[in-house]
């Protein structure tokens, strides 16, 4: 049984700590879980990470961000996702391809179709079988943050995270059979119970097949 299921959301919406919920909910009932991250996850992509992530460096082009993104993830598809799926482990990643469409599409404006185009070359047509997101108001994310320095993200206008969240919305609603969407502001347990209750018809069904 293998699924590859993707957590996705604005700044603060508590991806990491429903990706970590998920994978000792599946491992407690047996399966093989990988976990791992966007930007990161591999030794090349942990180092994009920090420098996409870092403030003090000269500005990077958006064309020049989307493609060291799109290094990040062609590693780690290769590296990791893929060879994990083929042996039959769950792989849950936090943030992949829609993360793209909402921070260098709908957040930096660039061309959409462009952007489904890097996606697919760079994951070689690989989809999630489940997208979650957590959606939940820009400046209460954004307020979840304030106790830490913000990164290069987390520092731009409240504007360009509101036309990311946006962008999430229009992309869930466009595919429901593929998007779950979960209130972030929902009590942590009352999120995980959601999204266990959609992972396991996706379980059902996969062991049917
Ligand atoms: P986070 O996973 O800790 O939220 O940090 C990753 C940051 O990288 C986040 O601010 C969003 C950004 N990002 C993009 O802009 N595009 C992408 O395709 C991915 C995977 C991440």
């Amino acid at each position: 049984m293998s699924l590859f299921i993707v957590f996705e959301g604005g700044e603060g919406c508590g991806k990491s700590t429903q990706t970590r919920a998920l994978c000792r909910h599946l491992s407690r009932d047996g399966f093989q879980v990988v976990l791992t991250r966007e930007p990161g996850g591999t030794r090349l992509g942990e180092r994009v990470r920090r420098y996409l992530k870092q403030t003090n460096e000269t500005p990077i082009s958006p064309l020049a961000e989307l493609f060291l993104i799109a290094t990040a993830r062609a590693q780690l598809v290769s590296e990791v996702i893929r060879p994990a799926l083929k042996q039959k482990r769950t792989v849950i990643c936090d943030r992949f391809t829609p993360s793209t469409l909402a921070y260098q599409g709908y957040g930096r404006g660039l061309d959409m179709d462009a952007l489904r185009e890097v996606n697919d070359i760079a994951t070689d047509g690989l989809v999630p079988d489940l997208i979650v997101l957590l959606d939940i108001p820009v400046e209460d994310g954004l307020n979840r943050k304030k106790s830490k320095e913000s990164d290069r993200f987390e520092s731009e206008s409240v504007a360009f995270h509101t036309r990311v969240r946006r962008g999430y919305q229009k992309m869930a609603k466009a595919d429901p059979k593929r998007w779950l969407v979960v209130d972030g502001r929902l009590p942590r347990k009352a999120i995980e119970k959601k999204v266990w209750e959609r992972v396991g018809i996706l379980l059902r069904r996969e062991s049917h097949a």
